[in-house]
């Protein structure tokens, strides 16, 4: 039998999301990992002693609703819903939030709006559910406009979803556009998985607006990436809805520990995050230095550059900077970028910003002479 011929329709036309750049680091372990927008600082000690205690009751199941209402209390704390732990739920990264909320809320055929560019699983992961994706496109400076997407609205539309700060641009729509697509006959999703790094969030908002859900992680600022670990914060009946489609106990005992550990250490988050504003900023002013090198500003803990005027086509600095040990993202020809002339780069340490800008520089500075 050939069983691929019985996948649903739906799958057969999805693509898998490509991960080669966590593969290349892994397999590479001497390259500084600037391609995975992860935080390049270490854990909280907090966390990490918190683990510990915990690995003598790893044979046992976490409970769902139990050491998970501790965390869903801590959650809520943390974005300043305290007390309203029916106002959270858990993903497995928020990757897996990407995936609980179109199978929540999409039947087949419905549409989704997504800006374009922005992060590319929301593409894939509502088309297995038989959505329809309506790309909405910025001017040139990658600016949206409340037409840019009442344009696309039809009676099939069923959800939003975008990223503020944007990945991976590191831009943001304005909170006064966000407030006007909740005013549209649809859900509203926002991913705020680099909120820290701007300083703004919307999650108040979900006090006034019922189809407002936010998406959330603690693989940014929070460090840790390898716990996954997601969560939603939207008002009670949608959480409720969600929790139906979530599958049950998905967040194990050490990444439950492990963030009730982290979000209690917030003293640390908000040193690390400063530290990689800092950085950030002080990047992008010297890479303006350099001829030809358009960094794009950022809210995130990323940069993406526009090379377009150095001739050269991002996988050329993209090369350049692996050849010196740097592992970075070149996003030439993609989704919502005009062609080739685009690379963009993790905020790393103060060492790994300087290294980076070393070899910009020379690269620039060796093709103008030739
Ligand atoms: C906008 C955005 N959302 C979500 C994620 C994935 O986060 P998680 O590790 O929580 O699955 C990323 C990862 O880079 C991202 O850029």
């Amino acid at each position: 039998m050939d069983v691929t011929s019985k996948v649903s329709k739906a799958v057969k036309s999805a693509a898998a999301y490509n991960l080669e750049h966590f593969h290349q680091a892994w397999q590479r372990p001497e390259l500084r990992r600037l391609m995975g927008n992860e935080l390049l600082f270490p854990p909280s000690p907090r966390v990490i002693s918190a683990l510990v205690e915990s690995l003598n009751q790893i044979n046992y199941y976490p409970e769902d609703s139990g050491t998970h209402l501790r965390l869903r209390e801590a959650l809520a704390g943390y974005v300043g819903l305290a007390g309203r732990p029916d106002w959270i739920t858990v993903g497995n990264g928020s990757m897996e939030n990407i995936d609980m909320l179109p199978r929540t809320f999409i039947d087949e055929g419905d549409e989704i709006l997504l800006p374009c560019p922005d992060y590319s699983p929301y593409t894939r992961r509502p088309q297995i559910f038989g959505a329809k994706v309506v790309d909405v496109t910025p001017d040139a400076d990658f600016n949206y406009t409340l037409a840019d997407f009442t344009a696309k609205v039809t009676p099939r539309t069923k959800m939003i979803i975008l990223s503020r700060p944007n990945a991976p641009i590191g831009n943001m729509i304005s909170r006064e556009l966000l407030e006007d697509l909740c005013h549209l006959d649809c859900i509203v999703v926002v991913d705020e998985a680099y909120t820290e790094f701007s300083k703004q969030t919307v999650c108040d908002l979900v006090e006034k607006y019922d189809n407002l859900i936010i998406s959330r992680t603690f693989s940014k600022a929070m460090g840790l990436g390898g716990i996954r670990l997601g969560f939603v914060v939207a008002q009670p009946a949608v959480i409720e809805s969600i929790n139906r489609v979530r599958v049950p106990i998905n967040i194990s005992l050490l990444t439950q520990v492990a963030a009730i550990a982290a979000v209690e250490d917030a003293e640390y988050i908000r040193a690390n995050t400063l530290k990689v504003i800092e950085n950030r900023e002080s990047f992008i002013k010297s890479l303006r230095q350099i001829p030809g090198m358009q960094p794009i500003p950022s809210q995130g803990n990323f940069v993406m550059i526009n090379c377009k005027k150095t001739r050269q086509p991002g996988k050329f600095f993209y090369d350049a900077l692996l050849e010196a040990g740097y592992l970075v993202r070149c996003f030439d020809n993609a989704r919502g970028l005009p062609g080739e002339g685009f690379f963009r780069v993790t905020i790393g340490t103060q060492q790994d910003i300087q290294g980076v800008l070393e070899v910009l520089h020379t690269q620039v500075v060796m093709s103008l002479t030739h």
